[in-house]
């Protein structure tokens, strides 16, 4: 409840902010050994020595043995760390580890007076926990060099006055940190995260990351919490939608891509933002999708599935990590060393600083490992939480802490090292306010390239051939009298998706303005009809609808969900079209003419009706500033689809966790027709009586206007010895190759994946995973090899004890267009007898 207050009060303050300029979304911000760890000192006396250990044993970033970014683990910037720690206050040195939600009155902070502190001034109040209605006075506390870091600042005016306040007034005049949930977009707004994975083009990714930082700094913000690389499997999980999707090898390559665009090649440099990788660790294997709640998964899930994006940000140079709200295995994220002190720090050598989200170290008492706000600061902070956001009890907290000796004072200098190490990185102290002409609005110069991600990232779910022979899509240009029907094609606030920045209303593109600018263009006619609400009962305008479908000669339905139906707090139980829109959809369906079903939505959905009855279905998701434009570029052809499906779409709910790289059963049913009854022994396979295995549309799977073919799968190497797999671990085993042919009468692009299965190893593997894919362009008839190189990375996976090792074993690959690839090639490893790892 306190967090939906405080989303109000974002909201509020936002639309106060913005007030010259309407925003679209007024809502910015919208392990075993551990969990024996933590029972073990949950009950520990005041000494809390333990835990403490954890923190305070841990290395200097400059003494990790790979630290994951070089710029931190400069010795010359440490020597500036150290000059200033040793003149810091306690309570100075607390300031750094706490944030605040800016939801404060911007009138108070950009009059020259909030420069004032005092008691007759009350200046920029931030809100905590609303519902017992705590505020503290930021602009005091700024003054007083006693806060680190804001969150959800908008504006350079704005970051500017408090930066003023803290460079200026306070004593050691070290500067804020503004970070934001700048997720796709600033004020040009992108594609949602789950989108942009469907274009499978990391290279896209990194340049809207770009643009994205560029467009942030010029209003001060320098810290973007952004990427989120969960992985996740189950749609009903709203924030599927923030992120890359089911499989850990796309997610990792986005992650990589993100942080790279994001921080470019060095932190200081003017247009780089600091990354916060969310949610560590495996916040998105929240049980049956229900938003914030328990991750309890095997050890080897977590390695092989759920850690691989984070460890991929990590070694890609992330600066700042934010812990998850969810607890894994029984020990909350925000509390949990074995994530945040082992894994993170001691084995992949992250030296960023890690802040808690937001509230998520009180919430420690609410997991019940906490019984009071003391043991949740003190449980946070030994864990590795180095920065509270929002719970107000690092500030309360760690003074008496450290006073009466329950908490070392080196861990909470270590904390503060951390954050200084980034703010120095960052070039804060030398540059620290907003960076050139402020962007107020999306930039027309960025509108290309966001148009061109949303065209890469509309996934083509079906395509069929009316009955004069061809396609329905690309839209024939006989059809001049088009009817646009549906909630999604006129709402500039939807075009944008949750967590979406802050985009200026006027600036979006609807459907609705592109066709009518296709039609001025070509001299048709678009009649259009709203037909209902996205998640309404009335059918009050249904017959509008039919009547605009009926009188034109081909019908465009843009149905799906609302913004606010994904994203944090947006699970769903029922992933079908909301309200009333499958009637809608089904009483236009009924008028016999060709219908053209776009989905908005950020998950996948049930579109078991749409498939069966409907020629064509367009994945669009929520396609940000160029929505309509790029839609419209899509339906006339002008682009051919190339997007692929990030998340396998269930034929029902109940499949759900569905996912394509399942692990093997023992009664596999093969060969069985899943889509009948089982009659007699058919029964006692791993199925279901009611519905096939498998998804309605799989994992990377996703339809082009032109056709493609393979042949020649091969790989380069029959056996490789196992020595050799396991002592190479940089330099690639073997090439898997494939030569792939536009068999279609147009120039498109095509994504090739590669997939792997490993058999005979001692622990089950998927059924295949992902190991490579590539965007390959081709000509009509034109064909190329398409090469994928597979080393360590690709063919190991995580034994007992959660390390990576590969056995003596057979491997097959395949190549294709998408998870259901059928020409393959194999392979072994081998070892000889008698050796360790022989089979
Ligand atoms: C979300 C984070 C977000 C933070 C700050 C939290 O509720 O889980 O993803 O970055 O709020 O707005």
């Amino acid at each position: 409840m306190s967090r939906m207050n405080s989303i109000l009060r974002n909201s509020i303050s936002l639309v106060r902010m913005l007030a010259s300029a309407p925003t679209a979304n007024s809502r910015f911000c919208s392990a075993l050994a551990c969990a024996a760890l933590c029972l073990a000192t949950a009950g520990l006396p005041p000494s809390a020595a333990p835990q403490a250990a954890t923190h305070a044993a841990l290395p200097h970033a400059t003494q990790l043995a790979h630290p994951s970014n070089a710029q931190l683990a400069n010795p010359a910037l440490e020597a500036r760390v150290n000059r200033l720690l040793r003149q810091m206050t306690l309570e100075e040195k607390i300031g750094q580890l706490v944030q605040y939600n800016d939801t404060g009155d911007a009138a108070a902070i950009l009059t020259p007076s909030a420069a004032q502190p005092g008691a007759n001034n009350p200046g920029a109040m931030a809100v905590l926990n609303p519902d017992t209605g705590n505020h503290v006075n930021v602009t005091q506390l700024i003054a007083e060099g006693r806060l680190g870091s804001m969150l959800n600042t908008i504006g350079a005016e704005r970051t500017d006055a408090y930066q003023h306040l803290a460079v200026d007034k306070s004593r050691l005049h070290i500067p804020l940190l503004f970070g934001a949930d700048v997720i796709h977009g600033y004020r040009t707004i992108y594609p949602v995260p789950l989108a942009v994975a469907a274009s499978f083009d990391p290279e896209m990714a990194a340049a809207l990351s770009r643009m994205s930082a560029k467009e942030s700094v010029s209003a001060g913000v320098r810290w973007v919490y952004s990427p989120m690389v969960d992985i996740s499997r189950d749609p009903r999980w709203g924030r599927t939608v923030e992120g890359a999707g089911e499989d850990p090898y796309l997610g990792a390559a986005m992650a990589r891509a993100c942080v790279h665009g994001y921080q470019g090649d060095d932190l200081s440099k003017p247009g780089s933002v600091l990354v916060a990788v969310k949610h560590f660790a495996a916040y998105g294997a929240a049980e049956a999708g229900r938003e914030y709640n328990t991750a309890d998964i095997s050890p080897i899930t977590l390695h092989q599935i759920y850690l691989p994006p984070y460890h991929a940000a990590v070694e890609a140079g992330a600066a700042t990590i934010m812990s998850a709200f969810n607890s894994l295995n029984g020990v909350p994220s925000s509390a949990n060393p074995f994530l945040l002190t082992d894994i993170l720090r001691k084995e992949w050598g992250f030296n960023g600083f890690v802040i808690s989200d937001y509230d998520a170290v009180r919430e420690l008492i609410n997991h019940g490992i906490a019984l009071d706000p003391a043991a949740a600061a003190r449980k946070a902070i030994t864990a590795g939480v180095d920065i509270d956001m929002m719970s107000h009890l690092y500030d309360t907290q760690l003074p008496e802490l450290i006073r009466s000796g329950q908490l070392p004072m080196s861990v909470v200098d270590e904390a503060v090292r951390r954050v200084l190490r980034v703010k120095f990185a960052a070039g804060l102290f030398e540059h620290p306010y907003a960076q050139g002409v402020e962007v107020t609005a999306a930039l027309d110069a960025n509108r290309p390239l966001v148009r061109k991600a949303a065209e890469e990232s509309f996934v083509l779910l079906q395509n069929d051939k009316l009955a004069g022979g061809a396609p329905l899509l690309p839209l024939n240009p006989a059809f001049k009298r088009v009817a646009l029907i549906g909630p999604l094609a006129d709402d500039a606030n939807e075009m944008v998706g949750s967590w979406s920045g802050a985009p200026v209303l006027q600036n979006i593109i609807t459907l609705r303005q592109a066709l009518e600018e296709r039609a001025n263009q070509v001299g048709g006619t678009l009649v259009y009809s709203l037909g209902t609400e996205i998640d309404g009962a009335s059918q009050a305008g249904f017959p509008d609808a039919i009547a605009a479908a009926t009188s034109a000669d081909v019908v465009i339905l843009a149905l799906g969900e609302s913004s606010t139906m994904s994203g944090e707090a947006g699970s769903r139980a029922h992933l079908n079209l909301p309200g009333n829109q499958q009637q809608l959809l089904e009483a236009v369906a009924a008028t016999g003419k060709p219908v053209v079903l776009l989905i908005f939505s950020g998950r996948p959905l049930v579109l078991n009706w749409a498939a069966q009855h409907l020629p064509a279905i367009l994945e669009v998701w929520f396609p940000g500033t160029e929505a309509g434009h790029a839609i419209v570029n899509v339906l006339d052809g002008n682009v051919s689809p190339s997007g692929k499906l990030p998340m396998s779409f269930p034929r029902a709910v109940g499949q759900e966790p569905l996912y394509y790289n399942q692990l093997p059963t023992g009664r596999p049913p093969t060969g069985i027709d899943l889509s009948k009854p089982p009659i007699g022994e058919e029964r006692f396979f791993s199925r279901y009586i009611d519905v096939p295995n498998s998804a309605l549309f799989p994992f990377g799977y996703g339809l082009s206007y032109s056709s493609f073919s393979y042949r020649d799968v091969k790989v380069s190497k029959a056996a490789i010895p196992l020595a050799q797999a396991l002592a190479n671990r940089a330099t690639p085993l073997l090439e898997a190759t494939a030569t792939v042919t536009n068999t279609g009468a147009r120039a498109a692009t095509e994504v090739v994946q590669c997939y792997v299965r490993n058999l005979g190893a001692s622990i089950e593997q998927p059924v295949r995973s992902l190991k490579g894919f590539e965007r390959v362009t081709l000509a009509p008839g034109e064909s190329k090899q398409v090469s994928f190189s597979l080393g360590f990375n690709e063919l190991s996976f995580f034994n007992l004890e959660s390390v990576p090792t590969i056995e003596a074993t057979q491997y097959t690959v395949w190549i294709g267009g998408s998870s259901l690839a059928d020409q393959q090639a194999e392979f072994e490893v081998v070892a000889p007898k008698g050796m360790k790892g022989a089979r």
